[in-house]
């Protein structure tokens, strides 16, 4: 059995102030498993400070006319042990598809990071009742793999201070462990998780911990999460 996963997403934000700081509430805990994904160019930084850090997306391509990007090798070489695919940003912002997200799951693999997929439905899919169409399309080409973690995230959840229901959360949770059914594999939740509702989302059975992005800049708060976590 894996420890619960704590994953802190910091987009296109600076590092935290004293997140690097030795005994900081992102380094490796005991009882969960804690990650940062920073913007690339501190990756190198938070290495350096003995975080457990991740990418926050990689291209399958291994070199190349790509400006801009970073490859999942890179990923890797930069001392990364986790990496994000398909994020709701990544796919809406960069129009990344769900072959393609597929191909950096499979390619991270490959080169020994271990992906973190997002997925999830938008507020109209949520509200026309479609998020199990949404998840089966998003996980089709997903093969089931132990390093796999998947995150769900509902995209009208992120960044919004909207959460779903705990009951939502736990069915939807099942119906994804019912597709990818294969033990070892976690599954967490995402959107708009705070110091506040992390307990009673986190208590959802079947919950392997959490990707956390506004919160996770908040070093405090992101303390308070942990601890729910644990
Ligand atoms: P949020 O972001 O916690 O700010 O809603 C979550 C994410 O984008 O992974």
């Amino acid at each position: 059995m894996h420890l619960p996963l704590i994953a802190a997403n910091w987009k296109m934000n600076p590092i935290p102030a004293g997140a690097l700081d030795a005994g900081s509430a992102y380094h490796p805990h005991k009882d969960v498993e804690v990650v940062v994904f920073p913007s690339f160019i501190d990756i190198k930084d938070c290495v350096a400070a003995k975080l457990n850090t991740g990418g926050q997306c990689g291209r399958s391509e291994t070199a190349g006319a790509f400006t801009g990007d970073i490859s999942m090798q890179m990923v890797k070489n930069a001392g990364c042990t986790y990496v994000l695919c398909g994020h709701s940003d990544r796919r809406r912002y960069h129009e990344e598809s769900d072959e393609q997200i597929a191909l950096q799951v499979e390619t991270a693999l490959a080169v020994g990071l271990k992906p973190v997929l997002c997925i999830g439905e938008t507020w109209d899919e949520y509200e026309l009742r479609q998020t199990e169409l949404v998840l089966d399309r998003q996980l089709k080409r997903i093969k089931p793999d132990a390093r796999l973690t998947i995150a769900y995230e509902p995209v009208w959840a992120i960044g919004t201070g909207n959460t779903p229901t705990v009951e939502e959360v736990t069915r939807t949770h099942a119906y994804i462990r019912s597709i990818i059914n294969m033990t070892g594999i976690r599954i967490l939740y995402g959107g708009s998780l705070n110091a506040k509702n992390a307990k009673e989302i986190l208590s959802a059975q079947g919950m392997d911990g959490a990707l956390i992005g506004g919160a996770s800049l908040k070093p405090q708060e992101f303390a308070t999460i942990i601890k729910a976590a644990s």
